[in-house]
């Protein structure tokens, strides 16, 4: 056997995870990165084939690695009662990779013929290719798709984004959404699409219209929801959070099944059978996402709070100064308007107080035909930091910069600030109730079911609702 494996062990699926491994291995750090070839770990590849409980058919494998998805699927199918024939179509870009991949199709290959089973495969390239023709059907002849799909930014005006935006009308932001849009294209009616994929298309502007088009036309049947960011990739140290979406090419089923796991290596911690609606259905187009009972039930009862941030008034805007392009308007010597950095918030008070951070840029910023645009008027704001670390338990922690905070008439406020304005702030004892209830931890717990990522989004805070004025 090519690269001296010592393969054919009592167990295919563990070849199989070996081969993988060392296709994985086979690659320079640069060319994993070029590729976002970060390849399924064993224990996470048993859940996903699980969840997608593939019997038999056409079997897509998009950005295919070394095959571990798709090979134990077939493996998985073949070593079961069934005789319906099972047939692989993969794509795998990086040349030397595909021939791992033959190896493991290999290895089904004989276990099919030494059990008397149908099976065949097929390799190609890039996926992407295949976009004209695909988007152009409204649907395709796979009976399940399985991916783990590369992952980095996409121009709105590369060639795949083009050819979406002239049949669909919108663009996405991420080659995984691609490769996610291109399988469910290939789908028969009631074929399914398992994807191993960050969460951050649930939520966030760049992929609303994504939203939109997977809500007109696909059902979610199951989510598989990783608590920690850093664990899935743990040997390629990647830090996402990910999940497990199962996609079914018919109409949205009434209730999806939610995963909860710790990590790959354990069991699901629990699964709660939710109303779709209750996910997929509000005013921002967000997917909500709940770990749990306590996400659940603090989501539920925000949700049900009478009043929005608008019925106050009240916005919440993003501060306007971008540190490395205004660096050169910053000053240390209060000369100008006030100048607030997230990292010289202290969170830790429930009003303004600054905390002194080596890697600031400045106290104050100049006033000038340029940076006026960038200033508000000195007043009561509710600040929020607008990316908080992996480590932090709390991100939603607000703090009120009062007017007479300010120590000068305009401040200029970081774009990794959140801050929340409106007229019923000119009350300071209303604006501290108010931050004090955004920082509460049921709301805390919301967010994390409204958002997975470390940033909150000014789209997400509006899912938060409120008490009455008095009862805030
Ligand atoms: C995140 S890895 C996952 C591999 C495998 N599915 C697994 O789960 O281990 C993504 C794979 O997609 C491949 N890839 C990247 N861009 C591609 C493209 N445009 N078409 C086909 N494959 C691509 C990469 O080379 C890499 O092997």
């Amino acid at each position: 056997m090519k690269n001296g494996l010592a393969l054919e062990t009592a167990d295919i699926f563990e070849d199989i995870a070996r081969i993988s491994h060392f296709a994985s291995q086979s690659l320079s750090l640069a060319k994993k990165k070029e590729y976002a070839a970060y390849y399924t770990p064993k224990a996470l590849s048993e859940h996903i084939i699980c969840v997608a409980n593939y019997q038999g058919g056409k079997l897509g494998d998009k950005g295919a690695g070394g095959g571990i998805l798709s090979a134990s699927a077939a493996a998985r199918h073949i070593l079961s009662a069934s005789k319906k024939p099972c047939f692989i179509s993969a794509n795998e870009i990086i040349p030397e990779i595909q021939q791992f991949l033959e190896q493991s199709y290999s290895l089904i290959s004989r276990q099919a013929e030494s059990l008397n089973k149908m099976f065949d495969y097929k390799i190609a390239g890039d996926f992407l290719m295949v976009a004209g023709e695909a988007i152009a059907k409204p649907y395709g002849d796979y009976d399940s798709i399985i991916i783990n799909p590369p992952y980095f930014k996409i121009s709105p005006k590369n060639t795949f984004n083009q050819i979406i935006k002239a049949h669909l009308g919108f663009t996405v932001p991420n080659i995984y959404s691609a490769f996610i849009l291109l399988s469910l294209h290939l789908l028969k009616p009631k074929g399914a699409l398992t994807a191993l994929v960050p969460r951050s298309f649930f939520n966030g502007s760049y992929h609303k219209s994504f939203r939109r088009y997977i809500r007109q036309h696909y059902s979610i049947d199951s989510i598989t929801r990783y608590r920690s960011r850093s664990n899935l990739f743990k040997l390629d140290n990647i830090l996402q959070e990910n999940v497990i979406v199962k996609f079914t090419k018919r109409h949205q089923v009434p209730q999806i099944t939610v995963f909860t796991c710790t990590d790959p290596d354990s069991e699901p911690e629990h699964n709660m059978l939710l109303p779709s609606e209750l996910l997929l259905d509000n005013d921002k187009e967000i997917f909500v996402l709940p770990a749990d009972h306590d996400e659940l039930n603090a989501y539920k009862r925000i949700k049900e709070m009478p009043c929005s941030l608008a019925d106050y008034g009240l916005s919440i805007s993003t501060g306007k100064v971008v540190e490395y392009r205004h660096k050169q308007s910053l000053n240390n010597f209060n000369i100008g308007a006030m100048y607030i950095e997230a990292k010289c918030l202290d969170t830790n008070y429930d009003t303004y107080r600054k905390k002194h951070s080596s890697r600031s840029h400045g106290n104050a910023m100049h006033i000038n035909e340029t940076t006026l645009p960038l200033l508000l008027e000195a007043q009561n704001v509710i600040l929020l930091k607008r990316i908080s670390s992996n480590s932090d338990k709390q991100r939603m922690k607000c703090s009120v910069l009062r007017q007479s905070d300010c120590i000068s008439d305009k401040v200029a406020l970081s774009n990794h600030l959140q801050y929340i304005s409106g007229e019923v702030l000119k009350d300071t004892q209303f604006s501290l109730r108010l931050a004090r209830y955004l920082s509460s931890p049921d709301v805390e717990l919301a967010m994390r079911a409204i958002n997975g990522t470390t940033q909150i989004n000014a789209s997400d805070m509006s899912l938060i609702r409120l008490p009455f004025l008095s009862e805030v």
